[in-house]
């Protein structure tokens, strides 16, 4: 009875700090501590790396499915535009008038996504072909190399200008529900 008591404050102290940490659908892999405020550019609006914050680091995303739940991020493939570096596929950079996503680390997959297309569906029923091209680092993040900014969260499809507009949506809004699946 004592021993299954113990157990069971045990298994709650382990699981209640992660899951009422946030709202997102994946469990943290570990923790990452930025040890210096970093400017990073906040036009795409993005949050800046803060000394003393920590933040989730994520291996995995969420199952593929042929509705897989995402948010939509806005991100730029050109060279100079944010200092986030050429993409991960390629090592080139890209125009952002290309149909073209970053997907969170899980969904990246060790580049077995590099080169083909996922369709991705708006809530206002439109939809668009975009082919991967780059990787959106759920594990690392707050380097120069990323643009200082945090690390990706587990469920983002960061992708180009051009798919924000095929699928009529306005870049100003900075975060929306989609879903995609494998094309
Ligand atoms: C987006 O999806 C999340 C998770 O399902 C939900 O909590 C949130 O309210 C949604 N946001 C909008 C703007 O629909």
């Amino acid at each position: 009875m004592a021993v299954c008591f113990q157990t069971a404050v045990l298994l709650l102290t382990l699981l209640l700090p992660k899951t009422s940490l946030s709202a997102s659908p994946c469990q943290p892999s570990d923790f990452l501590h930025s040890k210096s405020n970093k400017n990073c550019d906040q036009s795409n609006g993005a949050d800046c790396c803060k000394a003393g914050k920590s933040y989730p680091i994520y291996k995995n995303s969420p199952p593929v499915t042929a509705h897989t739940p995402a948010i939509l991020t806005l991100n730029c493939f050109e060279k100079n535009c944010d200092g986030g570096g050429a993409a991960a596929c390629d090592s080139h950079y890209h125009s952002d008038n290309d149909l073209i996503v970053a997907l969170s680390t899980g969904w990246y997959n060790n580049k077995k996504r590099c080169g083909k297309k996922i369709k991705i569906t708006a809530k206002n029923g439109k939809s668009v072909l975009a082919k991967v091209v780059d990787e959106c680092d759920s594990m690392h993040g707050c380097r120069e190399e990323q643009g200082n900014q945090p690390p990706c969260r587990c469920n983002i499809v960061d992708a180009s200008k051009a798919v924000w507009k095929a699928l009529r949506l306005n870049t100003d809004v900075g975060e929306v529900n989609i879903t995609w699946s494998d094309a």
